[in-house]
């Protein structure tokens, strides 16, 4: 049997070169050994991390003056690692709150340090990003944090807010699936399991001025990016498989064209999503004003949850997963992250007209 259409937030689909070649690694990947069993001392390994942080940094344009990590524990450890690597007794951040997922990070980031709000997307549910101008920062935060894609509701920011104080971004959701403005950030940090592979991996973009700056006293190891990064991600045993997976999407980001070309594949497949919406007239509705709208994750709903929930059981019938909402939001959604096909958004589209056309 075919393969679904699979919208699932995360970990995401994957592209089906990008299997088959993880397939044929688990086997032998050349020195005689499968990916699963080689060593992250070996000269293989060694090689694939050279090749891996050259590719990645090609890849995003990242500056010289600016470290990669890959690190485990996902995105939910960096909610706390980086107030606890970053801030010094007496410091406070500024947040600007767009939901769920800066939620849950200041929650974490909490236990370190004060956190002050600059923004709070609460009084209008959290379907509108902000202007600049309706940014409020407070005096001397140690950093600005926000989250470049707002998974759980399909809000995108469409550009980096604007502030002279450092930025600290959550691309989880977002990254690598269009051009990303380094310079804009002090920090960027996403885990992999939506646009670059596989749970495991969690890439940490950081900027040495800020790492020079915020971290004064000796730590833990884990606490310490720099020994992180003097030991290029190695400091203990990697997530070998998930890094070499990750290989993999690079590869495929570059078989695509690069970030640009990707850009242009994601809008279209967004659009052709959201047009067969805007087709039902009114029967189904988007979630985030129009300006904000994610390319990433289309969330959507109908009048009602039973009517939702017809939605999710009927598009099960036609091999389409995935696509209830977030548990705390509910409605509807469809990720369509790097990977998803063209193809399985006009199966989507086509489903979201005729649905609309018998139950309407
Ligand atoms: C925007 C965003 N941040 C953070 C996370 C948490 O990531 P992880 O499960 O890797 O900790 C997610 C997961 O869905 C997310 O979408």
């Amino acid at each position: 049997m075919s393969r679904a259409w699979n919208f699932v937030a995360g970990p995401a689909g994957l592209p089906e070169c990008v299997i088959q070649k993880a397939q044929e690694a688990l086997w032998d990947v050349g020195p005689g050994a499968g990916i699963l069993e080689i060593s992250h001392r070996s000269a293989f390994f060694d090689r694939l991390m050279y090749d891996l942080d050259a590719q990645f940094r090609r890849i995003g344009g990242i500056p010289d003056d600016y470290d990669v990590l890959f690190l485990q524990g996902g995105a939910t450890l960096q909610f706390c690692q980086i107030p606890a690597i970053l801030t010094r007794p007496g410091d406070h951040i500024d947040c600007i709150h767009t939901g769920f997922w800066t939620r849950n990070a200041m929650r974490d980031a909490a236990f370190y340090t004060d956190v002050r709000y600059a923004y709070d997307g609460a009084a209008s549910g959290f379907e509108h990003i902000p202007e600049d101008s309706e940014i409020s920062y407070s005096e001397n935060p140690r950093y600005v944090y926000y989250c470049a894609n707002n998974s759980f509701m399909g809000t995108e920011w469409q550009r980096p807010p604007l502030t002279r104080y450092p930025l600290v971004a959550d691309m989880s959701s977002n990254i690598y699936s269009r051009p990303i403005d380094v310079r804009a950030h002090s920090l960027i940090f996403a885990s992999a399991q939506k646009n670059l592979g596989i749970a495991g991996v969690c890439v940490v973009i950081v900027k040495h001025e800020f790492l020079e700056a915020c971290q004064p006293e000796p730590r833990a190891s884990m606490f310490n990016y720099r020994r992180l990064v003097e030991n290029r991600s190695m400091l203990n045993t990697p997530p070998t498989f998930a890094l070499y997976v990750m290989k993999l999407m690079l590869d495929w980001i570059d078989g695509q064209g690069g970030l640009a070309a990707l850009e242009v594949r994601n809008r279209e497949k967004a659009a052709i999503v959201r047009s067969a919406i805007d087709d039902t007239g009114g029967f189904f509705r988007h979630v985030g004003e129009p300006q904000c709208r994610s390319l990433m994750n289309i969330s959507f709903r109908t009048a009602s949850r039973e009517m939702d929930g017809l939605f999710v059981a009927e598009a099960e019938n036609e091999r389409m997963l995935g696509l209830r909402g977030h548990r705390e939001t509910g409605g509807l959604r469809a990720s369509v992250f790097n990977a998803f096909p063209v193809e399985g958004c006009r199966v989507l589209a086509e489903f979201i007209r005729e649905f609309a056309r018998v139950h309407g």
